[in-house]
This record gives structure tokens, sequence and C-alpha cells, in this order.
């Protein structure tokens, strides 16, 4: 080769290489415009029901400083008054038992502070459960699953998985939106927790539990399972897209529209592998024999930021190592290793990327 060529050869490489690293995600990843809120910190509220917690947070916390002040203060102040001195004659000191009152005051005053805070915990925790929700409060369901969520618009014929998308709501009562959520399991207890935007309710087997969210700015808010599930716990990742109310109608818009039809050979080649491998006994692809609902819905699979309940972000790769052997990238997942020969892996992502 030539000095030109390879040098030639030299920038298209560079070129490459930097273009795969500033390459933007997917272009049709929902939700990317909004601020990341990975703030876990449940002192930095951005919701009604979460400001309520962060407030009541603050009063348990300053009556267990004052207990923290006066414990620690008589300590420091018992330990230098009665200190050991050069006149002391090295006797024991003389020993005293029972006195009603001290044993009165130690188990009175404590109980009181306990009933103070289980009130100021039971009455926050009261008014957030019995928030009535206006009637045209925008309601969803979220189902807990080993180790992902499964998230329905009953009333928008949507279904999607570990991405909840809602409008913003407003710091003024009398405009707030809120988001009614209703909390199931299919299998274990599991707990839904976003620490901006709400406090932590589990999702009980054969119980349905609520929640709401009103978040006041829009943003990406990450939040968590807060309950152990099993193996993939840690990675029962959950993201709160808040979008303001143009960008959810559009989000709504786009999802129930359909998938196009695979057109290249290649994915062509991949929807026949899809259908023919047992994908289709765990997924569903709206509008197809794909039914399965053990697994995530794979309708509108591109749109979303994350793979595996937020294992991963999804790109090419991730996708492609995904399908290849779910069990590295999330072990224990109850997708197997399909076995699959990487033409074959090659095809179905092509397929799968067609799912937007
Ligand atoms: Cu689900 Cu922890």
């Amino acid at each position: 080769m030539s000095l030109r060529g390879t040098f030639l050869s030299l920038v298209v490489r560079v070129c490459g290489v930097l273009c795969v690293l500033t390459a933007p995600a997917l272009a049709e990843t929902a939700g990317l415009e909004y601020p990341m809120r990975r703030v876990t910190d449940m002192f930095k509220p951005l919701s009604r029901p979460a400001e309520m917690i962060s407030e009541a947070a603050g009063v348990v916390l300053l009556i267990c400083l004052g207990i923290f002040l006066v414990v620690t203060g008589l300590l420091v102040f018992i330990v230098i008054k009665f200190r050991r001195r050069a006149q002391d004659d090295g006797r024991e000191p003389p020993q005293i038992y029972g006195s009603t009152n001290i044993e009165l005051a130690w188990t009175v005053i404590p109980i009181l502070i306990t009933v103070v805070l289980a009130l100021v915990t039971s009455r926050t925790i009261g008014e957030i459960q019995d928030m009535p929700m206006p009637a045209n409060a925008l309601k969803l369901r979220v189902v807990g699953h080993q180790w992902w969520w499964e998230i329905r618009y009953e009333d928008l014929g949507i279904v999607t998985a570990n991405e909840v998308h809602i409008p913003v709501s407003d710091r003024d009562r009398a405009k707030a939106t809120p988001t009614h959520i209703v909390l199931q399991s299919a299998d274990v207890i599991h707990s839904f927790w976003v620490p901006q935007l709400a406090g932590k309710t589990d999702l009980v087997p054969n119980k349905t539990n609520e929640t709401w969210l009103d978040p006041y700015e829009t943003g990406v808010y990450f939040g968590n399972c807060a309950e152990y599930c099993g193996t993939q716990h840690a990675n029962m990742l959950l993201r709160v897209i808040v979008h303001t109310p143009e960008g959810f109608a559009k989000w709504v818009a786009s999802q129930k529209t359909p998938p196009p039809a695979p057109q290249a050979a290649e994915e062509i080649k991949g929807h026949g592998l899809f259908y023919a491998n047992s994908c289709i006994n765990c997924h569903t692809v709206d509008g197809t024999v794909a039914e399965g609902v053990f697994g995530p819905n794979l309708t509108k699979l591109m749109t979303r930021q994350t793979i595996g309940a937020g294992v991963a972000e999804l790109n090419d790769k991730t996708l492609w190592a995904w399908v290849d052997d779910p069990q590295k990238m999330k072990t224990g997942c109850l997708m197997p290793d399909m076995q699959l020969l990487e033409p074959e892996v090659d095809a179905i992502v092509a397929y799968l990327k067609t799912l937007k």
C-alpha cells in the first residue's frame, strides 16, 4: 500500500473510532433529551410524596440529634468530672442499687419519644396512602418480576418494561397532575423505590398496593428494587422518565405506532429465527403470534434506554451480547443461553432493531 493509502486508511480508522466513542445513543431512544437525575438522595425530593417523607425524616432526625446530644453530653460530663485523680485512695466507689425515680425516668422518657416518632411516621404514611387522586390522573400498573418491571398503561393500551414514562406535574397543588401507580408482583416480594419521587412501596404477590408520583421537574429519575428478591435483586433497576406534557403525548403516540415490518434479508431471516426458536414463549411483540408473558414485551424495544432492567445501556453491542448469552451479562436471569450460532445472533439482532 502506498504511503498515501496508508495515511488515508489511518484517517478512516481514527474517524471510525471517534465515531463509535462519540456515537449518540440509538436515535429512537425515548427520553434522553431530559436531564439525568442519578441522585438517589431522599433529602433532595422533587415530587410531593418524596417531599412529605423528607420532612418527616427531618423531624425524626432532629429528635434523634437531641437524644444524641443529651446522652453524649452527659457521658462527656461524667467522664471528666469523675475522672481518676492523684489524691484518690484507689478503693471501689460506693455501689448504689435500686432507684425507682431513675428507673422510671429511663423507661418512661424513651417510651414517650418512641411514641412521638411512631406518630410522626405513621401520620406521613397515612397521608401519602390516603391522598385522593384526581379522576383524570394517569393510571398505570407496575408488576414486579424476577428481575425486571412490567409496566402496563391499561387505559392507553401500552405495555413496556423497566422505564416508566409519565408527564411532569406542578408544585402548585391546584395544577398538579399526579400519576397513580398500582403495584403487583408475579413471583416474590419486590419494592418500588425512586428516592427523589416517592418512598418505597412493596409489590406483594396476591396483594395490590398503590403509590403515586407527582414530579415537579422533567428528567430521567433513577430507582431500584428495594427488597431482596433473589440473585439479581441488585440489577432490578428502574428509570422514571418525566416528560413535558407534549413530550409525553409524543411518547404515547410513538408507542402506539406499530414497528415497521422487517425489510432487509438479514432482518427477515432474524424474524424467522425469532419465531422458530422459543423466544415467543416468553416475549410479546404486539400484533404478532409472539404472545409470551414471562419476559418483557419487545414491541418497541429499541425505544428503551437500557437492556436487562438497567444492567447496561441499550446499544448494538449490548443487544448482541444479550441475545448471544444473557447469563454472561446477568447471571441467573430467567432467560437461558439459547446456544445460538453467531450468524443467528446477527440476524435476530437485526430483526430486534426493527422493533422501534
Ligand atoms: Cu426485585 Cu429486589
